[in-house]
């Protein structure tokens, strides 16, 4: 009997299962988005490969160009606690249209993480899954250094 072959394990991105536990969690740091002037709560959850998940949320300021996204809230935390090697990242989002990282967000991603899995998802649970270098291609980095 011939044994189906599957694509090699490290071309392939988190579980649907794991996708959707990535979401709960950025689901659950959107309730603490600081987002009193836009109003707009984002939350995200960014994993390593070996499964820890750290979670953002947007937080906002008076003086509206501090205001700092859910997904670098997210890389700051994961790197300034030693993380590294992340594989994926969930966006979640209350907006028609999925909520995709911001331009400076997909920078920071690519410079710490790499060509991640990214997973936007909203608030009925619709959802899309892009890599990083989808969403941003011909990226700048340090070896144009
Ligand atoms: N925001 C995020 O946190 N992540 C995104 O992917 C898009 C935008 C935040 C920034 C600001 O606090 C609010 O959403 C409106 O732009």
């Amino acid at each position: 009997m011939k044994t189906k072959r599957r694509a090699p394990a490290k071309r392939r991105g988190p579980t649907r299962s794991m996708r959707a536990a990535m979401a709960a969690l950025a689901r659950e740091a959107r309730e603490r988005a600081q987002a009193p002037y836009s109003r707009f709560r984002v939350g995200a959850a960014l994993k390593t490969r070996t499964g820890e998940i750290v979670t953002g949320c947007n937080i906002e300021n008076a003086s509206y160009g501090l205001s700092m996204c859910a997904e670098r809230v997210a890389v700051f935390k994961a790197v300034s606690e030693g993380l590294d090697d992340f594989d994926a990242i969930a966006v979640v989002a209350d907006s028609k249209r999925l909520t995709p990282p911001c331009g400076p967000c997909r920078q920071i991603l690519w410079e710490y993480c790499g060509d991640i899995v990214v997973h936007m998802v909203d608030m009925k649970g619709r959802s899309r899954t892009l890599s990083l270098s989808a969403l941003l291609p011909m990226p700048f980095d340090g070896g144009h250094l």
